[in-house]
């Protein structure tokens, strides 16, 4: 697999990455065997770059990743966040120096490691300025407990005041056929300042492999029966999108999900997305991707369906907290 930059300070992965989080969080159940073996494939497989954060499980799945990766560091780019804590009830969002200096210790301690390759403010805290929480971050690089600094679904004003107090090598954003909201300010803002772009759900949370037709899959607390575009009348008014991500599929011999992210791959030759799966069979037809060369005409028709989507990503009270 091709090794990409992220970001202009060093930081490189393999082209695809893997998002780990639904191997204990949001997406269900997963299977600890099932999902360590998937980690191990995916490093045998030329992914090096893996996705949790702190809040994922919360805590468990830090603790998985650390445990697939033992005796294996020296393969991986290792990339967490902080900056969302679970309380009772509802997350908050904590982007305090006081919860950078606590969190990061956590993550050290469940990764089972000595250094962060790629650290992520999860969210921007309004409450509290972003030359601070990264003032914080840098500190934390300076200690030589992270390698790299990253924010994760930040709007323009508040990557360019990051940059200013540490440069920043990541933006991790929702960034897919059918989410394409960074492309307009943001994106050419981080291309700009050099700032590299690590897409997350870029198979749409799923939904444009076409495996789900209906939210009646959804096992209960899966966090897509909370999210709009996963009701089922905006899953039924989006199966557009999957008839032609299948058509194109078709075409190359390849599956929706290879289309969906060579699409991602090809678009933004500079990112690194990070498909999440807890299942081998899944990661293999994702490495997949890259082997799917689409033509100039694939394009300019996965392109139109964007404008075709109906339904928001968030409910209000989550959309507040991306800043676009
Ligand atoms: N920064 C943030 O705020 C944020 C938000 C969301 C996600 N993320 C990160 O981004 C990563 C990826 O995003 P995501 O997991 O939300 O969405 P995604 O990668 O777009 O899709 C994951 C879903 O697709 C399924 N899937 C994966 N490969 C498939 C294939 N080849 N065929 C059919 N279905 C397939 C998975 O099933 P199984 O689970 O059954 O394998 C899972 O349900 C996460 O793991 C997480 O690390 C970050």
């Amino acid at each position: 697999m091709e090794t990409r930059k992220i970001g202009n300070q060093g930081l490189a992965a393999g082209a695809i990455g893997l998002g780990c989080m639904g191997m204990t969080h949001a997406y269900g159940t997963g299977d600890e065997a099932e999902s360590i073996a998937t980690i191990h494939r995916a490093l045998d497989g030329g992914v090096t770059l893996l996705d949790t954060a702190e809040v994922y499980g919360p805590h468990t799945n830090e603790e998985l990743v650390g445990k697939a990766i033992r005796g294996r560091r020296g393969q991986v780019v290792l990339a967490t966040k902080f900056g969302i804590v679970l309380g009772s009830g509802a997350s908050q969002l904590d982007g305090s120096p006081a919860n950078a200096r606590r969190a990061v210790e956590g993550s050290l301690r469940r990764l089972g490691v000595d250094v962060i390759d790629l650290y992520y403010l999860h969210r921007r805290d309004p409450a509290v300025p972003i030359e601070e929480t990264v003032g914080a971050m840098k500190e934390l690089v300076e200690a030589g407990k992270v390698r790299y600094l990253g924010l994760s679904e930040v709007g323009v004003e508040t990557i360019r005041r990051a940059h200013q107090v540490h440069p920043i090598s990541a933006v991790q954003s929702e960034y897919s056929l059918w989410e394409r909201g960074i492309e307009e300010s943001i994106l050419p803002a981080m291309r700009e300042l050099g700032v590299g772009l690590v897409p997350f759900s870029p198979l749409g949370r799923g939904y444009l492999t076409g495996a789900f037709q209906s939210s009646s899959v959804f096992v209960a607390g899966d966090f897509r029966r909370s999210l709009p575009r996963f009701d089922d009348a905006h899953m039924a008014a989006n199966q557009k999108l999957v008839d032609t991500v299948t058509a194109v599929a078709a075409r190359h011999g390849a599956s929706p999900a290879q289309v969906a992210l060579a699409w991602v791959l090809t678009v933004a030759p500079d990112a690194v997305p990070i498909p999440g799966t807890k299942r081998r069979a899944y990661l293999d037809d994702n490495l997949g991707a890259v082997n799917v060369h689409l033509t100039a005409e694939d394009m300019a028709e996965l392109d139109r369906l964007a404008s075709m989507v109906v339904g928001d990503r968030y409910p209000p009270a989550l959309a507040k907290t991306a800043e676009r």
